[in-house]
């Protein structure tokens, strides 16, 4: 099989790139590991910022986003039992988009397929070849477990975290800088109708907690936790109780509204930036070339902003000749990946419970939370990087 641009991976950074690059004319294939029910069921991220959406419409596949998604103007933030709200609109005009990405996983798919674009599921990359010549390949085992080659002009490696594309760029040619945190999120998929209009955002003595929504009726809830934990540990009971004891408030008056839970589970939390995002005709795009911890929800918006800048540098060399943006295009994320890193870890170093250090470190965060909350400089500061930094 021959295309233009292959892509490894249908999650958001490959399904987006392969309609980007219809939309300029040039073909794709996207090869996807897993079926398209298992892909289209798989619940993560919620939080879209306002540029990401602003893109879904321009595209003309935001209708069902701009029906079904809740558009929020700010987010609160809880500590000491009391809880503080960010608008975002008032302080920097923007806001964000509460929509599954599995909803925006199912709308792309759609979109595509109805261009008549191809998406082969169930399809295993193994190994990208030729990555430092003009005509690299991905090999790859099908369905029916034969080993193929897709060749193409470009590879696009959009394979997430633990994907093969990454690890085909040899050790001398990348550099990769990573952190750990020590706890993880406990997150659970409950039906019950909202206990918040807006998102919550809390540190308690027992660790973060965070309020968020998928719809009226289902709602998104997570809990810090030991990232080396069984979700076995977590009966119903327990996870209620942690919730309610994290989230009352000192005045009292609001209640978290439970119902039956749906599915549970635990993420572990890292920093991850490997740099350059390419090597020669492979282009990294997505988590397969950077993750943040999903405090400050960045990971599928940054996915987002690097096939936008991925699909430009491309159709630009297809157009004319021109290599430059091709060879801008690792920079050029890169700049934005790192001040959204920066985001993250401060969101989630300002928020968590770094359980066994000393006090002071707590309190800094409670005068860190104070400050953040007080000042408008800083509640702008926070609401600008939330809602997302323009792209260049
Ligand atoms: P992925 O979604 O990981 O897609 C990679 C695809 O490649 C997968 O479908 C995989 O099956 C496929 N693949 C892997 N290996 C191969 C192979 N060898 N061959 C073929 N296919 C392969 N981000 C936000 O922006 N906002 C949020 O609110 C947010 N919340 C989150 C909450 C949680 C609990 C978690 C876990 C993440 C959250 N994120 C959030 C992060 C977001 O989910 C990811 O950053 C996003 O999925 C990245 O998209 P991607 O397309 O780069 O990678
Ligand atoms: C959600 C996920 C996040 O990582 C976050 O910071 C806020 C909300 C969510 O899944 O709704």
């Amino acid at each position: 099989m021959r295309t233009q641009v292959g892509i490894v991976g249908g999650g958001p950074a490959g399904l987006l790139l392969s309609y980007l690059l219809h939309l300029r004319g040039i073909e794709s294939v996207v090869l996807e590991r897993r079926s398209r029910e298992e892909l289209e069921s798989e619940i993560r991220a919620g939080v879209l910022e306002q540029g990401t959406v602003d893109l879904l419409n321009e595209i003309g596949v935001g209708e069902r986003m701009m029906k079904e998604g809740a558009f929020h103007r700010g987010v609160n933030l809880q500590f000491g039992g009391h809880r503080h709200r960010i608008d975002f609109q008032d302080l920097v005009g923007r806001g964000i988009m509460l929509y599954g990405q599995h909803e925006v996983v199912k709308d792309l798919i759609a979109a595509r397929l109805a261009a008549g674009g191809e998406i082969v599921f169930e399809a295993r990359a193994v190994a990208v070849e030729g990555a430092d010549t003009g005509s690299p390949a991905i090999r790859y085992v099908g369905r029916e477990g034969r080993e193929e080659t897709l060749s193409c002009d470009f590879v696009a490696g959009c394979d997430g975290f633990h994907g093969v594309c990454r690890q085909s760029i040899p050790d001398g040619a990348r550099r990769e800088y990573e952190r750990h945190y020590p706890f993880g999120w406990f997150g659970i998929l409950v039906e019950a109708p909202r206990s918040s209009e807006e998102l919550i955002y809390c540190l308690h003595e027992r660790g973060f907690a965070l309020i968020s929504t998928r719809s009226p009726q289902i709602q998104r809830m997570y809990l810090q936790c030991d990232p080396e934990d069984d979700v076995a540990n977590w009966p119903d009971d327990r996870v209620w109780e942690e919730l309610h004891a994290r989230l009352a408030m000192a005045e009292g008056g609001w209640r978290l509204k439970e119902g039956p839970i749906l599915q549970k589970g635990i993420v572990a939390m890292r920093s991850f930036i490997c740099e350059p995002m390419r090597y020669g005709r492979l282009f990294l795009a997505g988590d397969a070339a950077h993750i943040v911890p999903p405090t400050g929800a960045k990971g599928m918006n940054l996915a987002v902003s690097d096939v936008r800048v991925l699909c430009e540098s491309v159709a630009a060399f297809y157009a004319s000749g021109r290599t430059d943006l091709l060879d801008a295009y690792s920079e050029r994320c890169l700049r934005r990946v790192w001040k959204a890193q920066r985001f993250s870890w401060w969101m989630t170093s300002m928020l968590h419970r770094f359980h066994g250090e000393d006090e002071f470190r707590y309190r800094l965060q409670l005068a860190e939370l104070d400050y953040v909350t007080g000042s408008r400089a800083a509640s702008t500061s926070l609401a600008e990087n939330y809602t997302g930094l323009p792209l260049e």
